[in-house]
């Protein structure tokens, strides 16, 4: 198969290119399209067939579930039965971070078919702040089931080569809109009743709408870590119900190994100092440059995410294209990455490199 790259800019094309690829996508294929996050590869979430495209082009297994990506946030109703006890803070939450990088899971409507959300009872809902998700969802009146378009278990793609390098040939097209403005995948919460019997935040994922901007709506639940043979195991039995004591989903996104590169991979404190294997060529991965992990003579190469300040926001833009960039890199063998403040974004960037960091398997 061929994959067209249709380049997203000229404003007086966009709705016969958003036309176009909602014509593939009604026809049961696959499109890499752009969100302010990561690119996602789409299909249309109610045509099961394609969904389970999206699947084997990822060789993905079939127990990871997918988001909805939705044009306007009504849709929400469309897709799921928010309990009533949860409608106040849905709607504000909807209000106030929609079209943004928020995922919210919620009780389904039997309208999303099983396989998007891997037989589980709730759906992960989004309405990307991307004008081309929004628009290609709009022409096509109905939500895109999209995950981050790479191969299962890779660095997620933050540009039309990155989805390239990924899909290349097994997909008919992808939507090139430029560089993703947030860099890291959504934030995703489940929204549920506490032991107290209060709404709470069940936070499955961090991502660009940070811990203390959750906290502004409802109290934040973290957590458990979970190991990958748990997730596994969870995974494949029966889904209870979501509630404080069991949190869901116990899903790909919450294994250890996830989002990591080929080589080996490993995060080291800034002001640590680093001992090199002999013959061995070490990539650096660096906050802002002046670290005295950054400054030692063994790179073979060192990538900066925000030289001069360090900001976290900048940092998070290049996370994933440097990560990749390392790891095409022929002069290298090992790639480090420095450790991250652990606040804002921050927290998400580093969930996603100790991810990396845990070997393969
Ligand atoms: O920013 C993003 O979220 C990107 C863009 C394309 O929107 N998408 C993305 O999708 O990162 P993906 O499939 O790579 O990660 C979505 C994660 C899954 O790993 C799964 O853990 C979680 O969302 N998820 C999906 N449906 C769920 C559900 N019903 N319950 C719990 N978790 C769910
Ligand atoms: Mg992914």
């Amino acid at each position: 198969m061929e994959t067209r790259v249709i380049h997203v800019d000229a404003l007086e094309e966009l709705r016969a290119i958003y036309r176009e690829a909602a014509d593939l996508l009604e026809d049961g294929q696959l499109v890499a399209i752009p969100t302010e996050t990561v690119y996602g590869l789409g299909a249309d979430a109610f045509n099961a067939e394609a969904v389970a495209r999206i699947f084997e082009v990822k060789q993905r297994p079939a127990f990871d579930p997918l988001i909805c990506h939705m044009a306007r946030r009504e849709d929400v109703h469309e897709l799921c039965e928010v309990p009533e006890a949860l409608l106040e803070l849905v709607t504000l939450m909807a209000a106030e971070l929609w079209p943004g990088p928020l995922t919210m899971v919620l009780p389904k409507k039997p309208c999303v078919p099983d396989i998007v959300t891997s037989g589980l009872d709730t759906v992960a809902v989004r309405v990307s702040a991307h004008d081309v998700m929004r628009g290609v969802a709009r022409v096509l009146g109905r939500p895109i089931a999209a995950p981050s378009a790479n191969m299962f278990g890779n660095i997620s793609p933050t540009s039309a080569n990155a989805v390239k390098s990924e899909l290349d040939g097994l997909i008919p097209m992808i939507l090139d809109a430029g560089a993703c403005s947030d860099g890291i995948e959504s934030t995703i919460v489940a929204p549920c009743i506490d032991a107290k019997g209060e709404p709470a935040l069940h936070l499955l994922r961090e991502g660009p709408v940070s811990r203390e901007q959750l906290r502004k709506y409802a109290r934040v639940i973290r957590p458990k870590k979970i190991s990958a043979r748990a997730a596994a195991m969870a995974a494949a039995s029966s889904s209870a119900p979501a509630s404080e004591a069991t949190p869901r989903p116990l899903a790909p996104g919450q294994l250890a190994s996830h989002y990591a590169p080929h080589k080996p991979f490993h995060l080291c404190a800034p002001r640590s100092v680093f001992e090199p294997v002999e013959g061995v060529r070490y990539g650096l991965v660096s906050y802002q440059g002046d670290s005295l992990l950054s400054m030692q003579g063994c790179w073979a190469n060192i990538k900066v995410l925000s030289p001069g300040n360090g900001r976290l926001t900048e940092a998070a833009i290049r996370l994933f294209a440097f990560m990749r960039a390392m790891d095409e890199d022929d002069e290298i063998d090992v790639i480090i990455a420095e450790e991250l403040p652990d606040t804002g974004i921050g927290c998400a960037m580093m969930d996603r490199l100790r991810r990396a960091a845990v070997p393969r398997g």
